[in-house]
């Protein structure tokens, strides 16, 4: 694993989009793998800046997204549909139908997971795959665990990723308890991999990454380790308690 590290929340950015830009702008047709919250937004401007001065084109891109929460309609504020509409989407030169992001609205969870598997077999192989991670490990919504699945699932959420990601909601209780996620297989599903970690509340889960020397389904993030050409890119604070970086 590649490891990159930034002054800043902002210098992540501005580095994610450019590490972004050199995977993708080569290509016609480039594949982007997309995750929401707090970490990529930065780097979500960054591209719809690139994106308006002529410098990166999303007209033939086609993007997948890791997740969603199950039950929530993809008009909601919280939902990731909205996040990803509203932080790039709306922004860019992208058409609606290159968007793929999982949906599970209704009762047939089973069919929202096969239809899922289908898009992103569709798809393919990405040129390049955003990721941040949860304080627990958790990559998507790959939440720890004595068995983590390949493929897309549904997943109950773990009650630290509950009050963790309450700070968008009116409150815990409103926080829905399942998501449809990507698998682990469909993760490492891209040639470059970019995870990214910043601020001191990441700094633990940071170490863990890097001084871990083995798989642990508990952590799902150490199942990164596995992509061989992974970057993980972090800011000072992020990396502020590392010590060992030997492999
Ligand atoms: C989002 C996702 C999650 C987040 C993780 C970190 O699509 O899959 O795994 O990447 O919860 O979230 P932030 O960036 O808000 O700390």
């Amino acid at each position: 694993m590649k490891i990159i590290v930034c002054k800043d929340y902002d210098a992540v950015s501005k580095k994610g989009a450019s590490i972004v830009k050199d995977a993708i702008s080569m290509y016609r047709k480039p594949k982007l793998g997309l995750a929401t919250g707090s970490t990529p937004e930065g780097l979500y401007r960054e591209l719809i800046a690139m994106n308006q001065s002529g410098e990166l084109n999303f007209e033939h891109a086609e993007t997948v997204n890791l997740d969603e929460y199950v039950g929530i309609d993809s008009s909601n504020e919280q939902s990731y549909h909205y996040y990803m509409y509203e932080n790039l989407f709306n922004h860019i030169n992208i058409r609606p139908e290159h968007i793929h992001i999982p949906l599970a609205e209704g009762d047939r969870l089973d069919k929202a997971v096969a239809h899922y598997n289908a898009e992103l077999d569709y798809v393919g192989r990405r040129d390049i795959q955003i990721l941040g991670m949860g304080h627990n490990g958790h990559i998507a919504f790959i939440e720890p665990s004595d068995k983590l699945s390949l493929r897309t699932c549904v997943v109950e959420l773990t009650p630290e990723t509950i009050a963790a990601n309450s700070r968008f909601f009116a409150s815990e209780d409103d926080v829905p308890r399942q998501a449809i996620t990507m698998g682990i297989k469909d993760i490492l599903n891209t040639d470059t991999l970019l995870i990214m970690a910043t601020g001191e509340g990441k700094a633990p889960t940071v170490k863990r990454l890097i001084e871990g020397k083995r798989l642990n389904t508990h952590f799902p993030a150490s199942m990164l380790h596995l992509h061989t050409n992974a970057i993980l890119l972090v800011d000072e604070a992020a990396y502020s308690l590392v010590e060992d970086v030997h492999e």
